[in-house]
């Protein structure tokens, strides 16, 4: 009988703990996260005029680096990727954005506009475990389980507006 009290009073003061633990984190915790509509407006336009053709932009948008990307006039690439998720989307496009968070751990890849290694044309390189990418960032090589995420976006002139529905409606 008296263990069974003991054990009672020691479960009611663990409740207690906890609730008075959740109680003191959750505003914390709200407080850090961002919210959910601040998330859901986050549009950045970019002026793709201002890169040069072949180069590649690093930007921010909803706390991650993106890869803006313009693609010269006619480019041509010769490289072949293990699938082509990507590129079946943005094959119009002479400039898009992609999240710049490698799908294997999570690296930046590097933007190599003059090849990498065994490959001589451009591709983005993961350094971190060998990844390899097309410039529509599919995979070519290495442990990326997928294509770079494309963020939603869509053209209005010479601006690319990334956190808007367009050529891509949404996170892909
Ligand atoms: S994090 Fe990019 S290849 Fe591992």
């Amino acid at each position: 009988m008296e263990t069974s009290r003991r054990d009672f009073l020691g479960l009611a003061v663990g409740g207690l703990g906890i609730v008075g633990v959740v109680g003191v984190l959750y505003p914390i915790v709200k407080t850090l996260a961002p919210s959910a509509a601040s998330l859901a407006g986050a549009v950045v336009e970019v002026d793709i005029s201002t890169i040069p053709e072949g180069q590649v932009r690093v930007i921010s948008w909803k706390g991650k680096p993106v890869f803006v990307i313009r693609l010269p006039q006619g480019f041509q690439w010769t490289g072949k990727p293990k699938e082509e998720a990507n590129v079946k989307h943005l094959q119009n496009q002479d400039a898009f954005a992609m999240v710049a968070v490698c799908t294997h751990l999570g690296c930046v890849p590097l933007w190599k506009p003059q090849g990498e290694g065994e490959f001589k044309y451009p591709v983005f390189h993961c350094p971190c475990h060998g990844g390899f990418y097309s410039p529509w960032g599919d995979v070519i090589a290495g442990p990326p389980p997928r294509s770079l995420y494309l963020p939603p976006q869509k053209r209005d002139g010479n601006k690319l507006v990334i956190g808007e529905t367009g050529f891509i409606k949404e996170l892909t």
